[in-house]
């Protein structure tokens, strides 16, 4: 948890935009609560909601809060333990003390939120509310509202304050992340130490979740690791460790004060990448290099990821797997059958930050729609980059045998695409290369204190030692 003020703050500051946007009524926070995994009593790792805990910072079950747009009362509604409780948990800190570590005065019992809120609609007021991450959440939503859905009723002018304010990472959460990168470092470390053939997967996912667990709060997402890296979540660790192919570790540790880091790398099983995965792997090496060296104020991300699509179908252009204008090609999406994901996402508290919120809200400006093609579809941050965003820079090249003949099936790219070369290529996997970086005043920067070993031969000589 971050000092009092921290918190204090951002609640000042978010009801001050919602008063400059024109809004009055209550602000409703519901925080999580435990969500069992078989029966009551046996709950999936506890974790609290993210817009809950950049505002509140209380990393426990069942609280709510009030914040009043017209006066700025905040009251914090939670329970205090009863024996009962004590008996399995221990003494617990009260309510009250608790809401003073987050500057929060005033505290009511959690059933009360419900009176309150119902008392403040039938006095005409406005409840507004950010479309809840967890079912539970929607559960209570509809509870405290008194109706049967709450999409409809979720709050723009909220959703829009709290992406403002979240989007650009201060100083206190620009060294949470520089931290949990760190632990990112630290884990895929251990990962790349791990790989020999004949072992299985899951023991190497073992090692490095068991860093994430030392170190942190553990992943920040399903570990991917694979050899089929061209399935781009793939999250079955059974396979045993085969001599040549290329391995696709994207993990991240989510640090104790919750926040992510992402990271992505493909090492080559054997310890040196084949000439033919050289050649593909050096490609998205440079796209990366590219979009980093290009990420800096003033320019939208949307743009920096039609740059390195440009460069990618350079580089395949030049292995011979594609022909023709490269402009023409970028705008007719060819990019999108060898990367058909965006270059890259914010990061924060959530892995992919804020999607909860709605991925076009958060990723892309009031000017800015979302293209339907492949890969930029999947374009998760376009916007306008300013000092503060934390994003990902993750291209990746992927030979998936089922898309590559879905194209040539439907006839599509006909002009551009080498489909019989391309045949030789249905069993190389993929491969992407992911870091994460922060725009600065007059640039970006990658976060954490050392970057992991990226350039083939960097790659290599990590893996020989
Ligand atoms: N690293 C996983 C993802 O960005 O979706
Ligand atoms: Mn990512």
């Amino acid at each position: 948890m971050f000092a009092k003020e921290v918190y204090v703050r951002r609640r000042a500051t978010l009801l001050a935009k919602m008063r400059e946007a024109g809004q009055q009524g209550l602000i409703l926070f519901i925080g999580n609560a435990e969500a069992p995994a078989q029966y009551k009593d046996n709950c999936y790792k506890w974790r609290q909601d993210s817009t809950w805990l950049y505002f509140m910072g209380l990393d426990e079950p069942l609280m709510a809060a009030t914040l009043d747009i017209e006066t700025g009362e905040e009251t914090l509604y939670a329970n205090d333990v009863d024996i009962d409780d004590i008996i399995w948990m221990g003494p617990q800190p009260t309510v009250a003390s608790k809401a003073a570590l987050v500057g929060l005065a005033r505290t009511q019992p959690y059933a009360q939120v419900d009176k309150d809120v119902y008392a403040a609609r039938k006095a005409g007021r406005h409840i507004h509310f950010i479309n809840p991450s967890r079912y539970f959440n929607t559960l209570r939503l509809m509870e405290i509202m008194g109706c049967a859905r709450i999409d409809r009723q979720v709050s723009r002018p909220l959703t829009e304050a709290i992406i403002s304010m979240r989007l650009i990472k201060e100083d206190v959460e620009i060294a949470a992340l520089d931290h949990a990168c760190d632990l990112g470092f630290q884990m895929h470390s251990a990962a790349r130490d791990a790989i020999r053939t004949g072992i299985v997967e899951q023991e190497i996912v073992g090692r490095m979740e068991a860093v994430a667990l030392a170190k942190g709060w553990g992943v920040s997402f399903p570990t991917i690791l694979t050899q089929h890296g061209e399935t781009l979540h793939n999250h079955g660790h059974a396979a045993v460790i085969e001599p040549g192919k290329l391995m696709v570790i994207d993990a991240g540790v989510e640090s104790n004060e919750h926040y992510a880091s992402d990271f992505t790398r493909t090492y080559p099983t054997s310890g040196k990448y084949t000439a033919r995965q050289r050649e593909v792997y050096q490609i998205v090496y440079d796209c990366n290099e590219l979009a980093f060296s290009l990420s800096k104020p003033g320019i939208t991300y949307r743009e920096v990821h039609l740059a390195t699509a440009r460069k990618m179908l350079e580089g395949l252009s030049a292995l011979g797997l594609v022909k023709g204008d490269l402009d023409e090609m970028v705008a007719k999406g060819i990019a999108g059958l060898f990367q058909p994901h965006g270059l890259g996402h914010n990061m924060g508290l959530d892995v992919h930050d804020m999607e909860d919120l709605g991925e076009n809200l958060v990723g892309y400006d009031p000017d800015q729609t979302r293209a339907k093609q492949l890969g930029l579809g999947s374009l998760r941050m376009a916007r306008r980059l300013q000092p503060g965003h934390v994003i990902t820079d993750e291209p990746g090249i992927y030979f998936i045998p089922a898309l590559i003949e879905k194209f040539k099936k439907e006839g599509l790219g006909y002009d551009f695409v080498n489909y019989a070369k391309l045949e030789s290529y249905y069993d190389f996997g993929g491969i992407r290369l992911e870091d994460d970086i922060l725009i600065t005043a007059d640039g970006a920067r990658r976060l954490g204190p050392q970057r992991l070993p990226i350039s083939p031969d960097d790659v290599e000589a990590a893996m020989a030692q």
